[in-house]
């Protein structure tokens, strides 16, 4: 794979993180978008220092995110042509809709279709210029099934995949590509979640392992292999596509 500049939101979650550490170790240079904790990507940033760099930026805030990539872009001559964007906010409650608060079930939406707004809005220029671009978008195999005591999740994560939908439209004059990747549950560290929160995903584990055709989770390499074709060169025709990652499940 020839080195690629790839910009990676969420760098520190569990599937950001993951991706970090195989495109890292697969020669790419990327800028790895962090929020609040970076323990898991400055690792990677020290072992590549070169061409791997972590950086602060909270992407509700459009300003504040267009004006640090925009410095960052400038101050490194660093273009990027690809953009993997997996930043979420949780269904952090875990209720049905009808005991749901308002403002934090109108937060999870709010905060996941701006954030994915105010990424793309910032690095569409970014392509355009390039006169190329491959974009991943993270939805869930929720946008199509919905999720028990998590309708604003899975209703931000539909917005995600539909946002998809209209930008392949409007940026395929422009050879920008986009996609969005909905995987089934994944296997990942949930420790630093609350009680409540693990619980909840324990359970939703165990039932939809049940019905997996394939008898298992998601894993991150089965993400990384389709992510990686989806920003290569190789990936010349699919766009606006939902690709769910569910083993069968549907
Ligand atoms: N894990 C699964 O089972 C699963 C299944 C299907 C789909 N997905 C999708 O896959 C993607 C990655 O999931 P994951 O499990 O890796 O999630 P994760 O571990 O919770 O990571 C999400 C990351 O997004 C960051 N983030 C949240 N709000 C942000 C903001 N306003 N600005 C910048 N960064 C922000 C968080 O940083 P802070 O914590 O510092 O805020 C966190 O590092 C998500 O889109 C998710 O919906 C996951």
């Amino acid at each position: 794979m020839t080195e690629k500049r790839i910009i990676i939101t969420g760098a520190n979650g569990n599937i950001g993180a993951a991706l970090a550490e195989k495109f890292a170790s697969s020669g790419n240079s990327l800028l790895l978008i962090f929020n609040n904790s970076c323990d898991r990507i400055s690792q990677i940033e020290e072992k590549y220092p070169k061409r791997i760099f972590c950086l602060q930026a909270n992407l509700t805030n459009y300003k504040e995110l267009e004006k640090k990539l925009n410095t960052f872009n400038v101050n490194n001559s660093w273009l990027p042509d690809s953009l993997i964007h997996t930043a979420t906010l949780r269904s952090i409650d875990s209720k049905p809709l009808i005991e749901s608060d308002y403002n934090l079930w109108g937060k999870i939406i709010g905060e996941n279709i701006s954030s994915t707004f105010n990424i793309l809005k910032t690095c569409l220029p970014f392509f355009r210029k390039n006169k190329s671009g491959r974009i991943v978008l993270f939805g869930s195999n929720v946008s199509r099934i919905g999720l028990k005591n998590g309708s604003a999740y899975a209703a931000s994560k539909a917005a995600i995949a539909n946002i998809c939908r209209s930008v392949s439209i409007e940026e395929a004059e422009n050879k920008i590509l986009i996609n969005t990747i909905s995987p089934g549950p994944v296997k990942i560290v949930d420790a630093h979640f609350s009680e409540e929160y693990q619980e909840f995903r324990q359970k939703y584990y165990q039932e939809q392992l049940q019905q997996i055709p394939m008898k298992r989770l998601v894993n991150f390499n089965d993400i990384y292999g389709v992510c990686k074709f989806l920003i290569s060169e190789e990936n010349s025709y699919m766009t606006g596509e939902e690709i769910f990652l569910t083993g069968g499940k549907l």
